[in-house]
């Protein structure tokens, strides 16, 4: 079994294939489209995208046009951060799946706990009614698993403290040198699945020179050694390329980090300074 189709399980039992293509900045049309397509064809079954990457209707269209059964493949959007209440929430939940025009969601998170103008500003009241949207649409089935992301210790424990379905994944920045420790503790304990996104720093991590000295014990290149750490923390990486030998080399990940290494990866700060951050 590739490590593209091996799964985790989320705590409603839903399966999840432990790595994601990721879709950020990826324009819409013929780039998303294309670049989906490689990743499926290189044997990515996991694809993540959001609303806010206006390009949920190519993702939709190239998982439609792959000849790969719908059931094969995972599909993750996100829900906008600036859907701040019951009915704007529920409207983009509607706007979501006409762009993707797929049955069914796998995955729906709600992108962030704040809109992107108000980075770090409470918004726990309104993330209740958000998340109540997102259980309705859970209980309606046409999403098979929910979640959040980038919710820090106290925005994630107002959604457990006030939820009727618990959120089963969280979704956060994750790279060596970047792993908001405490905030995976915490939904580690909830039993939610944590996704780490940039498990690249957004390619800032590519030229780092002690990465580098790691990778060459492998015969690896920066950003297999990357993704495959993220792996060996039980994290589920959401890789993302558009260059076709990027999304080939990232499923290359047959290989294991020793402890040693490992230990000396922990022991890295920051490996992309200038990165940005969304946590608060
Ligand atoms: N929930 C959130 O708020 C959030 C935030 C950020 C990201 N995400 C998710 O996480 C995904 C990944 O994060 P990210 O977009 O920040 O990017 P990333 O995966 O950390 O890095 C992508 C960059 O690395 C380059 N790259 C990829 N593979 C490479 C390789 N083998 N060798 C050299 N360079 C390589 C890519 O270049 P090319 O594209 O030119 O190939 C691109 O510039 C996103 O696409 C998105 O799905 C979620």
């Amino acid at each position: 079994m590739s490590i593209l189709t091996d799964t985790y399980t989320m705590s409603n039992g839903v399966t999840i294939p432990k790595v994601g293509f990721g879709t950020w900045q990826i324009s819409a049309g013929e780039t998303a489209y294309n670049a989906v397509s490689a990743a499926l064809k290189a044997g990515y079954r996991h694809i993540d995208t959001a609303a806010a990457y206006r390009n949920e209707a190519s993702v939709g269209k190239a998982v439609r046009d792959s000849g790969i059964p719908r059931k094969d493949i995972f599909v993750t959007s996100k829900l906008p951060a600036e859907a701040k209440s019951y009915a704007a929430a529920q409207a983009a939940i509607e706007h979501s799946m006409q762009e993707l025009d797929v049955d069914y969601l796998d995955l729906y998170l709600i992108h962030a706990p704040w809109p992107w103008a108000e980075l770090g500003a409470d918004y726990k009241k309104e993330n209740i009614e958000a998340w109540r949207a997102m259980e309705d649409f859970y209980k309606s089935g046409r999403v098979r698993a929910i979640g959040i992301s980038n919710f820090n210790v106290a925005d994630q424990e107002n959604i457990y403290n006030n939820c009727t379905i618990k959120p089963m994944a969280l979704q956060l920045q994750y790279y060596i040198g970047y792993t908001e420790d405490a905030n995976v503790a915490c939904a580690q304990k909830n039993g939610l699945l944590v996704e780490g996104f940039s498990p690249l720093a957004t390619g800032f991590i590519i030229g780092n020179k002690d990465i580098e000295s790691v990778a060459k014990h492998y015969g690896v290149s920066v950003a297999q050694v990357a993704i495959r750490y993220v792996l060996q923390k039980g994290i589920l990486p959401l890789p993302k390329a558009v260059n076709p030998t990027h999304i080939e080399a990232n499923t290359k990940l047959d290989f294991t980090i020793s402890d040693d290494d490992m230990a000396f990866l922990d022991t890295l700060k920051d490996t992309a300074p200038g990165e940005d951050h969304n946590e608060y």
